[in-house]
């Protein structure tokens, strides 16, 4: 069958392709459907000028109207501490210890402060506060230099042996064994003695050699009894619970070689109403006193 005859009458132009007969007319688009897709093209180039679109080596066009996602959270930023100075302002005039004893403001403290201590100190102490070796437990009430708000504020704006804030906290355990203060044998004994004051099992005939040790060398600070000092930092050594180990060979090592525990201050970082959240959140953990 040739072409021609296939086509009806009055049938539009085809464009001359053919397939197994059937043949592909030449129908032009519909106006409606070209015009939506002319509107669509102005709409695209528009946009691009009108937003953030072109991308440029470091950055991108900027768009004629300036709009930015980064603006935009600067300005929710803005307006959430907008909401909040009222109350910011409030924490820190009130009292450290009169915090808790107001609602409404206690309850902004610790939900504040808790979202501090997820962002800052939970990389040290744990996301739970539970602490880790040589990062102080915050919950049990077991406190290096003190569980009061206010000793936890002051531990917190000044930190603890970081030399960029001349109030830090501040104490040094000799290195006894790295110095040569005392001979091996007398680390031995004293390891054994200070073993014995949580009752650890130990090598009962070092300990009173270890406790002459103890009494020249270490109650100055860990005091007669082993339980420690405050204005010091000096952990106790008595109540079985410990900051860097109570084992032998981590006693040994720490009486050797010190620790020397750093902790940055964070008044340069945090604002006063942040430190007070965070104390307030930390104070309330379990452990405040
Ligand atoms: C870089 C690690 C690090 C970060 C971050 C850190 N801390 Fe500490 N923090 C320490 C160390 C180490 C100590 C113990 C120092 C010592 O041996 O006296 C400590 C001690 C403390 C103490 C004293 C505990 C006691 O028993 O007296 C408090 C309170 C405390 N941190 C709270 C915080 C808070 C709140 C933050 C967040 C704002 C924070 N820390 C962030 C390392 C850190
Ligand atoms: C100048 C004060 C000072 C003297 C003296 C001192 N210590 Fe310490 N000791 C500290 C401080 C401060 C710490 C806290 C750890 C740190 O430096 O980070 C500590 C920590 C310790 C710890 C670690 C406790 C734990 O929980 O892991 C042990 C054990 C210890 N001392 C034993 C001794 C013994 C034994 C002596 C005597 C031979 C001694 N110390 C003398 C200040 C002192």
């Amino acid at each position: 069958m040739s072409k021609k005859s296939q086509k009806f009458d009055g049938d539009p132009n085809t464009t001359g392709h053919e397939w197994d007969g059937i043949e592909e007319f030449d129908n032009p688009m519909p106006r409606w459907w070209l015009w939506t897709f002319y509107l669509t093209i102005i709409w695209g180039i528009g946009y691009t000028i009108a937003y953030p679109a072109w991308p440029l080596i470091n950055s991108a066009t900027a768009g004629v109207l300036g709009w930015s996602t980064r603006a935009d959270v600067a300005n929710e930023i803005a307006a959430v501490e907008e909401a909040n100075a009222p109350i910011n302002a409030k924490l820190v005039d009130t009292e450290l210890t009169e915090i808790s004893a107001d609602a409404d403001l206690n309850s902004y403290a610790v939900s504040a402060g808790s979202a501090v201590f997820k962002t800052w100190c939970a990389q040290c102490h744990g996301s739970g506060a539970a602490g880790a070796k040589g990062y102080p437990n915050l919950l049990d009430d077991d406190w290096l230099w003190g569980g009061s708000v206010e000793d936890i504020h002051f531990t917190v704006t000044h930190g603890i042996r970081n030399e960029e804030n001349e109030d830090a906290r501040y104490s040094e355990m000799p290195a006894f064994g790295r110095d040569e203060l005392l001979e091996e044998e007398e680390i031995d004994q004293v390891v054994n003695f200070v073993m014995s004051l949580s009752g650890e099992a130990q090598d009962a005939s070092k300990v009173e050699a270890g406790s002459v040790i103890f009494a020249d060398n270490c109650a100055s600070c860990h005091m007669d009894d082993g339980t420690g000092d405050r204005s010091q930092g000096a952990p106790n050594l008595a109540d079985a619970i410990w900051l860097y180990g109570g084992d032998y060979a981590t006693l040994t090592e720490t009486v050797t070689n010190s620790r020397y525990g750093v902790m940055p201050p964070w008044n340069a970082r945090l604002s006063e109403a942040e430190i007070r959240a965070v104390a307030a959140y930390v104070h309330q953990l379990g452990g405040g006193e």
